[in-house]
């Protein structure tokens, strides 16, 4: 008996001041465990006489009992102080300031879209778009580009399964906005932009499968006489409005394109304080083909107009100094937020 008095005491006052969840654990076992120190007693009840069995055993049990309920009390607290241990030291500062919501801006080549779009429609351009899958007739054909001219190797087109193309200029556009007006559905001066995306399968540091064009028709009113001169006198202000620079330098380059005639290339001079300035090719441009006219069903006896065309990541890339145009593309946030 005394022996167990002690034996409970010890056990709860072990129990009582461990020190961790792992430590009570290691104090069950070993007083209640299967060899726990309480257990041996209770297998010893067999070697006494059947008359003290009962009483004997009844105090084990009640010992057992009271240090059951110390290990359950003293878990409970451990887990108690653990979580609050954890509480205080994964605590959130509610005073500080809210991280916030970012702002999205507008992407750097819509930007530039909406100024160039913006100018032309200042000086009186509408904006007409047509579809991005085209057939061979609006991107090729209609604009003096048959089959097997060598002209279509300029363009690195792609093709559907069906014999549709991904439009490589928007000068499709430009056929529909034609044959509208020999459909008697248009007014002249006709004046038109049509900015977009266009595709050419051509990938590198200058290059990308899709991108963006701006192109404008200008058909003047019979008996107007439209000239090259408002061609480089309307590109020449765009040029110098767009980069922000009176004193911008221009030339004209003749050069060829199968929907224009005569046609030319303008480069703008680009770094300057750099001793010789270097010639950046930034536009395409000349006055309407007559068998542009002609496919459009419409007289080139009696209509004169002029075209250019430019690609939107190129300006982009000369306004914010951007060197790999891939970047436009890869939707980096670090990289667009500078354009906040
Ligand atoms: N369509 C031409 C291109 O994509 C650009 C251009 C348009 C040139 C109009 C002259 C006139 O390269």
């Amino acid at each position: 008996m005394e022996n167990l008095c002690a034996l409970t005491q010890a056990a709860l006052a072990a129990v009582n001041t461990a020190a961790s969840l792992a430590d009570l654990d290691k104090i069950r076992v070993h007083y209640l465990g299967k060899k726990g120190e309480i257990s041996l007693l209770a297998q010893g009840l067999r070697q006494l006489p059947a008359a003290e069995r009962p009483a004997r055993g009844a105090e084990i049990n009640s010992a057992r009992g009271q240090v059951l309920e110390a290990v359950e009390q003293r878990r409970q607290c451990l887990e108690q102080e653990a979580l609050s241990a954890r509480l205080a030291a994964e605590s959130v500062d509610v005073t500080l300031p809210g991280r916030g919501q970012g702002l999205g801006s507008v992407h750097p080549v819509t930007r530039t879209m909406e100024r160039i779009t913006d100018y032309f429609s200042s000086m009186g351009f509408g904006v007409a778009c047509g579809p991005e899958v085209e057939d061979e007739f609006h991107n090729f054909e209609a604009l003096n580009i048959p089959a097997h001219h060598p002209a279509r190797a300029m363009h690195d087109t792609f093709y559907t399964e069906t014999g549709a193309v991904l439009r490589t200029h928007t000068s499709p556009v430009q056929v529909r906005a034609l044959r509208q007006l020999a459909a008697g559905k248009g007014r002249l001066p006709l004046a038109v932009i049509c900015p977009g995306k266009v595709y050419r399968c051509d990938s590198d540091q200058t290059h990308s499968p899709m991108f963006h064009q701006v192109e404008g028709l200008y058909v003047g009113e019979a008996g107007e006489r439209t000239s090259f001169a408002d061609l480089k006198s309307l590109l020449s202000r765009f040029l110098r409005a767009f980069f922000e620079r009176d004193d911008l330098q221009l030339r004209f380059r003749p050069s060829y394109f199968p929907f224009t005639e005569p046609s030319a290339e303008v480069d703008i001079a680009w770094g300057e304080g750099t001793g010789e300035p270097r010639w950046l090719e930034v536009l395409g441009c000349g006055m309407v083909h007559p068998a542009v006219f002609r496919h459009a069903g419409l007289d080139p006896a009696q209509f004169q107009g002029f075209a250019f065309g430019l690609g939107v990541e190129r300006f982009a890339m000369l306004r914010y100094g951007v060197q790999d145009l891939r970047q436009f593309f890869d939707n980096s946030i670090p990289f667009l937020e500078q354009f906040h």
